[in-house]
């Protein structure tokens, strides 16, 4: 049964994103965006809520018409293919380390105005010094090891007056760092404090123009989600299962996000 190769497959950084894109295409028919949804309203969609968060991000960085854009760990390009889409002018360069997420993002996710490379946020390596307008960066810092490396590297490619958006799911002050031991080494994850956060500006001369805590439109963005799968052309089987997996997900995604971490969004510029 397919569910129980997820299940199986949810086993290592890389599979955990193979598994999520499958899942993906099994629910709605295609490769959805990577990041948790965002509330607005009652009765939305997954994929609205999806939406939400990027439009929440956008919010702050003005005019994108005629700029380039890069995305560091920009995941299968559902983001990218999105932002091109709003704006028919902006230049968009996508970047991740996981080459199953790059291979659906030129498959599926491309644009005349798109380009995806395989890079590592923390070299940058294909993106030239100071030819960034806005470099946005979505739930993907928590994977970096080292992110005063990724903080360099956004002052090094961004123009001046350039703007950055980093979204990220921190640890809370009072955390310990020992939740979910199992989970974090499976992830890879290395997630920071605020306090960190703020070094990393610091260090590298960026300067903070809003930092805000969306956990709670992050946790309600999973109210309703009992009505987010279609129950159409499907055995009821595989329905109970896609509810169970579903299910599991979100409640390890809602006791971290409730206890120990938090999510928060930093706006900045180069100067
Ligand atoms: C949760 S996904 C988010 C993807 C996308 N930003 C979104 O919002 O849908 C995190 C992505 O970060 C990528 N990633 C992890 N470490 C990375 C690194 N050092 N450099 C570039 N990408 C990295 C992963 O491969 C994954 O695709």
């Amino acid at each position: 049964m397919k569910v129980f190769k997820y299940m199986r497959g949810a086993i290592s950084f890389k599979k955990y994103y193979r598994l999520l894109n499958d899942l993906y295409v099994t629910v709605f028919g295609r490769e959805l965006m990577l990041h948790f949804p965002f509330y607005m309203n009652e009765d939305e969609s997954f994929i609205q809520r999806q939406n939400n968060l990027i439009d929440h991000c956008l919010s702050g960085l003005g005019d994108l018409s005629g700029q380039t854009l890069l995305e560091v760990g920009c995941g299968n390009g559902a983001n990218c293919k999105y932002i091109s889409e709003i704006n028919d002018s902006v230049k968009i360069i996508g970047i991740d380390l996981n080459e199953d997420n790059l291979v659906i993002a030129n498959q599926h996710m491309g644009s005349e105005r798109t380009v995806f490379y395989h890079d590592d946020a923390q070299k940058l390596e294909y993106i030239e010094d100071s030819s960034v307008d806005v470099l946005i960066c979505i739930e993907s810092a928590l994977h970096y090891p080292d992110k005063n490396a990724f903080f360099s590297q956004i002052k090094r490619v961004l123009k001046p007056e350039g703007k950055f958006l980093v979204a990220d799911i921190l640890r809370r002050k009072e955390d310990s760092g020992r939740s979910l031991w199992w989970w974090k080494r499976t992830m890879l994850l290395h997630h920071t404090n605020e306090n960190d956060y703020l070094g990393y500006a610091g260090e590298n001369k960026l300067h903070y123009l809003a930092i805000r805590d969306i956990t709670p439109e992050i946790v309600k963005g999973y109210d309703g989600h009992k009505s987010w799968i279609p129950r159409e052309n499907r055995s009821w089987g595989s329905f109970v299962l896609l509810q169970f997996t579903l299910a599991l997900l979100v409640r390890l995604y809602l006791k971290e996000l409730r206890k120990h971490k938090k999510y928060m969004v930093f706006n900045g510029v180069h100067a």
